[in-house]
């Protein structure tokens, strides 16, 4: 059986009433641009989703990861729906698009990117994960949770094809280095990075099973850091393959009923309960969010996806939009009592991130503009005089 890559690459290209949702049109021309990828050969099938405002493109090919064709057909489909967004007015258009001209890889001019390449299973269930507001090590906690955590996956107790644990590749996003750990050998040592989810992220895991290989993949883009500026949040994706010694569909879902804190939401700049949400009803909002988590899931069969549609056709797929299910109606009814509580905070902290991660907002810009009026404060002393700027009013009530 040959090899297939599934590539799922997402940007946020502008959108309608803020930061909420693409519009149909820019939807439309993205898929215009795959058929025409399937036309040449390029890619064998495709899947044009979106969650909150962005916009994530799942290709199935031979090409390998990384491949300059592929990169360059997600780049003319985001290009052209940036265009479409420039000319009905809608906000942010072309924001993700860092550069104005595609070079070899699209990695690094703005667009996120989840790549895995693999022996397809006789039946292959891959499950697609897609975040607005947030940022890529947001999914820190539910991998390891499905992927090293007993309690949550029962499968890593009774599958013998997944007793053995995973390898969990963990890149260091200050530094551009990365680590694999073991689990569950080196369970605590991975946790003693990766809750850090200012600096560390979980890049790939992979079955100890050699004859399963790859497992998951999340995009590790950060927009602020390759754009040298802020220029929103770098709303993350991730591919999971489910099932047959991999964690089962359930398994993965499961750590998404806890709206676990993530940062991002308004600004880039608070946490935020995630939010499960069927991707119809991902438009973020309340205050910009809450912060969206949306789960795709699909078939993968000779390099083709199959959906629940009833005849499949290239381009047409109806994935299964897990948390559509009402069952999830009580995590969202949760996640908005989390949400209400804590802005109640306001700008303070804990609402809002910590000083380091407001670097990369705009919030350097304002403290810039009053780093003058700072003065030497050498104890408690009141000031004799007000400067005279300051005192107006006094004069007024003489
Ligand atoms: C978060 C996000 C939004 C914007 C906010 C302000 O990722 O994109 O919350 O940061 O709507 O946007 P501007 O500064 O464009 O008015
Ligand atoms: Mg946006
Ligand atoms: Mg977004």
């Amino acid at each position: 059986m040959a090899r297939v890559t599934v590539s799922l690459i997402k940007a946020d290209v502008g959108s309608v009433g803020g930061h909420t949702t693409p519009h149909p049109k820019m939807l439309a021309v993205a898929k215009e641009e795959l058929h025409k990828g399937v036309d040449q050969g390029i890619i064998l099938d495709f899947m044009v989703a979106r969650c909150g405002d962005d916009i994530s493109l799942i290709m199935t090919h031979r090409q390998g990861e990384n491949n300059e064709r592929v990169h360059e057909l997600a780049w003319n489909a985001f290009r052209r729906a940036a265009e479409v967004a420039k000319s009905l007015g809608l906000y942010g258009a072309g924001q993700d698009l860092l550069v104005d001209a595609f070079s070899g890889n699209i990695r690094g001019l703005g667009p996120g990117v989840a790549e895995m390449t693999f022996e397809e299973r006789p039946s292959e269930p891959i499950m697609a994960l897609l975040a607005d507001k947030t940022e890529p090590s947001a999914f820190n906690l539910p991998l390891a949770r499905i992927f090293a955590d007993p309690f949550t996956t029962t499968g890593l107790v009774i599958d013998a094809r997944m007793h053995d644990g995973f390898i969990f590749e963990v890149i260091d996003l200050y530094e551009n280095k990365r680590i694999l750990l073991k689990t569950p050998e080196e369970l605590h040592d991975l946790l003693a990075f990766i809750g850090d989810i200012t600096r560390y992220a979980i890049k790939r895991i992979y079955s100890k099973n050699e004859s399963i290989g790859i497992a998951a993949v999340v995009s590790t883009e950060k927009l602020s850091f390759i754009a040298g500026k802020y220029v929103g949040k770098d709303d993350p994706v991730a591919l999971v393959r489910l099932q047959s010694g991999l964690p089962a569909a359930g398994e993965v879902t499961q750590p998404f009923a806890f709206p676990a804190l993530v940062s991002g939401w308004m600004r880039g700049s608070h946490w935020g309960p995630w939010t499960p949400s069927s991707m119809h009803a991902s438009n973020t909002t309340f205050y910009d969010g809450p912060p969206r988590i949306v789960a795709l899931s699909f078939q993968v069969k000779d390099g083709r996806i199959v959906g629940t549609e009833a005849e499949p056709r290239i381009g047409e797929h109806t994935p299964v939009d897990v948390f559509a299910d009402p069952v999830w109606d009580e995590v969202r009814r949760q996640a908005m009592q989390y949400a209400l509580y804590i802005r109640r905070h306001g700008p303070f902290m804990p609402s809002i991130l910590p000083p380091e991660e407001l670097e990369y907002t705009t919030l350097p810009k304002v403290r810039e503009r009053l780093k003058d009026r700072w003065e030497p404060y050498d104890g408690n002393v009141p000031l004799k005089e007000l400067k005279a700027e300051y005192q107006q009013e006094e004069v007024l009530h003489e």
